[in-house]
């Protein structure tokens, strides 16, 4: 059966616009559409594929918990999922894990959690979510009223209350809000799709402060900055701000679908048999795919070289910038980087992903402004250069 563009007009939903080009085959870095041009991949999925396409560890791992068991749901737990979770609390702060199967479930569950401990040690009262403006933590709706970006969570009925947002790094309007009926603060270690944002450290801090001094919990989004993305496997352990509660997705599996919450053996009590679940959570296949890319992603040697792919990342950036004015600022960590347009291209984000693709080069954008760069941890050096060449060829043409 012969398939095209057009037919996502015939049969889809039309909440996506994708793209005119039909990827077929990916390999590390790159990827080659329908027609075989060819594409130096920056966008991996949206901070996904962290050890790019089809990486040959990944596809054993796939392909011999094929051939072993796909699915069991929770009735029975399994092997991988009991060696992935071990494999997440021994690195981490957790001593427990829940696996769901993307980033809006995982914070799902972080935040019905939150709202049950906060139930069960002090009372109704303590019922507040406070989160942050341009923060983005999904889409089912309660993770997408917490998220920063009302024109998300508009037009679908009454939404789940006791839910505000202050600015990222106001201390003092978070301060202000807070009290003893604050149950829960939820945030990103680095805002991904608001903008690629990184907090100031010391607010940071000043948040944990907060938490600590109204016994409310803090849950980190780790969604898009986790799993080695920022160059430490959780951008928490380059902060060093422990959470009570974080969220990971995306990056964990690679490509494949799976989502975890991660959180302290006295808060995980209070999710009891029976209060919280999924069918897939935990599914051996994912699990199998995800322990694959923990083993890689976890080694210091993975970690340091994403350092020094965001420095040589961000030199050539603000070479290209040097030479057509056309970034404000280039920022971020690790490979999640953002180039945020200077005022004269202000909204045109999305003309210049669209331009780097007619040269070769798949980006993403974090709204209307900032072009986003979120390629494999592991991508060679000559695809960071040719990926680049192809930015500045369509940099080139749209500026003039
Ligand atoms: C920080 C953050 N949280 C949550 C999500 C939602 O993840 P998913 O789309 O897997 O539900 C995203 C997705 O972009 C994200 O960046």
């Amino acid at each position: 059966m012969q398939v095209t563009r057009a037919t996502f007009d015939e049969v889809m939903v039309p909440n996506y616009n994708p793209a005119q080009m039909i990827p077929v085959r990916g390999e590390g870095s790159r990827v080659w559409d329908q027609e075989g041009k060819e594409y130096i991949d920056f966008a991996g999925g949206i901070a996904v594929n962290c050890l790019g396409h089809c990486h040959p560890a990944m596809v054993q791992a796939l392909t011999e918990q094929g051939q072993k068991l796909w699915h069991l749901s929770n009735v029975y737990t399994n092997e991988p999922a009991l060696r992935l979770a071990a494999k997440l609390t021994a690195a981490t702060f957790a001593d427990r894990v829940y696996f769901a199967n993307s980033g809006a479930e995982a914070n799902e569950a972080a935040l019905k959690l939150a709202r049950r401990w906060a139930l069960d040690n002090y009372g109704e009262h303590k019922q507040q979510i406070i989160a942050f403006t341009k923060g983005f933590h999904g889409r089912t709706f309660f993770t997408v009223t917490v998220g920063g970006q009302p024109a998300y969570s508009e037009g679908f009925g009454p939404k789940p209350g006791a839910i505000e947002h202050v600015a990222y790094n106001d201390l003092a309007a978070l301060e202000a809000m807070m009290s003893e009926q604050t149950c829960a603060i939820m945030m990103e270690p680095l805002q991904g799709e608001g903008g690629v944002i990184s907090p100031d450290i010391e607010f940071v801090k000043g948040v944990r402060e907060l938490c600590d001094k109204y016994n409310a919990l803090l849950i980190f989004d780790e969604v898009q900055t986790g799993f080695g993305r920022t160059g430490s496997l959780y951008a928490y352990q380059q902060l060093g701000v422990t959470p009570d509660i974080l969220a990971s997705a995306k990056s964990l599996g690679g490509g494949f679908p799976i989502g975890a919450m991660l959180t302290t053996k006295e808060i995980a009590a209070h999710l009891k048999p029976g209060t919280h679940g999924s069918t897939y959570g935990g599914n051996p296949l994912a699990c199998a795919v995800a322990e694959a890319v923990f083993d890689i992603v976890s080694s210091e040697e993975v970690l340091a070289g994403v350092k020094a792919r965001e420095q040589r990342f961000k030199q050539r950036l603000a070479d290209i910038n040097s030479k057509y004015n056309v970034f404000k600022e280039v920022r971020g960590q690790g490979m999640l980087l953002g180039a945020e347009l200077s005022e004269a291209y202000e909204g045109r984000a999305r003309d210049f992903m669209m331009a780097a693709a007619e040269e070769g080069t798949m980006c993403l954008v974090a709204g209307l402004n900032v072009l986003r760069f979120t390629p494999s941890l592991i991508i060679p050096e000559a695809d960071i250069d040719a990926g680049l060449d192809g930015l500045e060829r369509a940099i080139a043409k749209l500026v003039g």
